[in-house]
């Protein structure tokens, strides 16, 4: 990037500003003045304008305790997004890492970084995500199994993938799938007979909703978080 164009993407002053404060030698590069609008500003350089540091903003990255009544999208104009939960001055820039249904509360993940959320929901990836349902009707062990197996969903002419399942009672199961289809565990749960009447996103991958977010919430994610989508 060029050193002017840093200066405008990092400070108040437009690019017109940037370059007379580079002219008139307020801006320093490595602690040296720089008088080169046109010079190369590489990741490990320090660049002050009138003695203060300046520094390109990274990407951001936060989970979001998502509540029902709240849809998955940037805009809306008849229901409340994920983003409206969100102050403006972090909102810029954001968009969400993997859907969740208006009814269904839990994770929701949101990023600037497109590469980062690609790894999430590209279907080649394959990264699990693991939902509490609960459900209308006691679940048998047979619809466990077949869960499992992978099962016929009507419309599409692939069976889904192997998911994994924990019973945590008669009518509410743990589900982790690693595909992203259109209301899938929905559809999952109407293959093997049943219905859903409560769904919550628990985790991605390794990343678990913080028991300490109380719906409508949200948390920078950690370093960790972050990388551990790779
Ligand atoms: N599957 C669904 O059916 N709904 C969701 O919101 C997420 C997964």
């Amino acid at each position: 990037m060029r050193l002017d164009q840093f200066i405008a993407t990092t400070s108040a002053l437009s690019r017109k500003d940037a370059k007379r404060a580079i002219s008139s030698g307020r801006v320093r590069l490595d602690g040296h003045p720089c008088r080169a609008a046109a010079t190369h500003i590489n990741s490990s350089a320090t660049v002050t304008l009138d003695n203060a540091p300046l520094a390109l903003e990274g990407e951001r990255y936060l989970m979001l305790h998502k509540p029902a009544g709240v849809v998955s999208a940037t805009t809306d104009s008849d229901h409340p997004t994920a983003l409206d939960l969100l102050p403006a001055s972090i909102k810029r820039g954001l968009h969400i890492a993997g859907r969740l249904d208006a009814d269904t509360t839990g994770l929701l993940l949101l990023t600037t970084d497109g590469q980062w959320s690609h790894r999430i929901t590209s279907p080649r990836v394959q990264c699990p995500k693991t939902y509490r349902v609960t459900l209308s009707e006691m679940v048998p062990d047979l619809a466990l199994q077949q869960l499992e197996q992978g099962i016929a969903l009507r419309n599409d002419t692939r069976p889904t993938k192997p998911a994994m399942t924990r019973r945590i009672s008669d009518c509410e199961i743990e589900l982790t799938i690693s595909e992203g289809r259109y209301h899938q565990v929905k559809r999952m749960m109407a293959a093997v007979g049943n219905h859903v009447t409560a769904l919550h996103r628990l985790s991605i991958g390794v990343i678990t909703l913080d028991t300490k977010l109380p719906p409508g919430a949200f948390r920078e994610l950690t370093r960790a978080e972050v990388d551990s989508v790779s």
